[in-house]
């Protein structure tokens, strides 16, 4: 399974902050944005991640990330030249991809909220079974987003691209599961009116195929949005909320690693002692001293 973290764009609908700063390396209270999406593809288990960012914002992702070794990943860089639409990040990453299923995370979309990882690990492994999915979000402004139409049986029967008039509440979030053989499909779509190749197009090859699911994410969860000023304060409002009622860290990707076995005590030492003056530091410090299967993983 690969994972693909699509983090361009122009950021436009936040400018001035985005002049000369990528959205995604923003700070969404005390980490950077990517993070996040980081930080979710490895609760889905994924460690062979490839991010996707325009030329000029891809050295500082680079730089924060490297190759990902201290997080317990292979972290891969390619460029997108123009935001050309979130279904090329397939055709971008067919490489990547080779011959397995994959799953692509948007940079600027944040998840939070319990069994998370399972119901991550679930779409991956149906992704490897030859199912796409996809994941819905109750929200009262669907029209900004894509919109799934799902029966009292929980099926899909549509997906539309910010529709005049929703057929429901269910907001497609921006992560997706596909199964190997994405980039041939994704190959076949053009641009649509705005000139992007749509994800929903590509969701929707898939629900005519009869090879889409999708999964509701309760009203437990968390799936927040930072498109504007507004919502990317309310996030991190809301992470620093958490973070500090619990005294844990969302999205600390050297924590996820080691619940995971992927890095050992000392290497959280390690970093910890680059970062003293921080309380992502003093937790990093804090886990070293717990043993792996006793930290809280589905809290991180
Ligand atoms: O966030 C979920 C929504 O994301 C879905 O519900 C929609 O179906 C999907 O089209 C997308 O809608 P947005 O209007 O939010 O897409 P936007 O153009 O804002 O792009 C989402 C992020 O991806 C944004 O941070 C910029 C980045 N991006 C976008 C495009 C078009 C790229 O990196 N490359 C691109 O080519």
């Amino acid at each position: 399974m690969k994972g693909i973290i699509l983090a361009g764009g122009t950021g436009s609908r936040l400018f001035p902050i985005t002049l000369a700063v990528s959205k995604q390396l923003l700070p969404i209270y005390d980490k950077p944005m990517v993070y996040y999406p980081l930080s979710t593809l490895m609760l889905a288990g994924i460690r062979d991640i490839l991010l996707i960012s325009t030329p000029a914002d891809l050295p500082a992702f680079e730089r924060l990330l490297g190759d990902g070794s201290r997080y317990g990943v292979r972290m891969s860089y390619a460029p997108q030249p123009r935001p050309e639409g979130l279904a090329q990040a397939m055709l971008i990453g067919r490489e990547h991809i080779g011959d397995d299923a994959s799953c692509l995370i948007l940079g600027d979309n944040i998840f939070h909220g319990p069994g998370l990882s399972d119901l991550l690990e679930s779409a991956a492994r149906k992704a490897e079974g030859g199912r796409a999915s996809v994941f819905g979000y109750w929200v009262d402004d669907p029209g900004r987003y894509g919109v799934a139409e799902v029966d009292s049986s929980g099926r899909c029967l549509s997906i539309e691209e910010k529709p005049a008039r929703p057929k429901s509440n269910y907001a497609v979030t921006g992560i997706y599961f596909y199964p190997k053989g994405v980039s041939d499909i994704a190959a076949t779509i053009t641009p649509s009116a705005r000139g992007e190749l749509e994800i929903t197009t590509l969701n929707q090859r898939y629900l005519d195929a009869g090879t889409l699911d999708i999964e509701l994410l309760g009203r437990g969860f968390a799936w927040l949005d930072t498109g504007t000023v507004d919502s990317l304060a309310d996030a991190s409002s809301y992470i620093a909320a958490i973070e500090k009622r619990q005294g844990l860290q969302i999205a600390c990707v050297e924590g996820i690693a080691y619940a995971r076995g992927w890095i050992g005590a000392d290497r959280l030492r390690e970093i910890a002692a680059t970062m003293p003056a921080t309380s992502y530091g003093r937790h990093l410090l804090r886990l070293a001293e717990t043993a792996p299967s006793t930290n809280p993983l589905k809290q991180l």
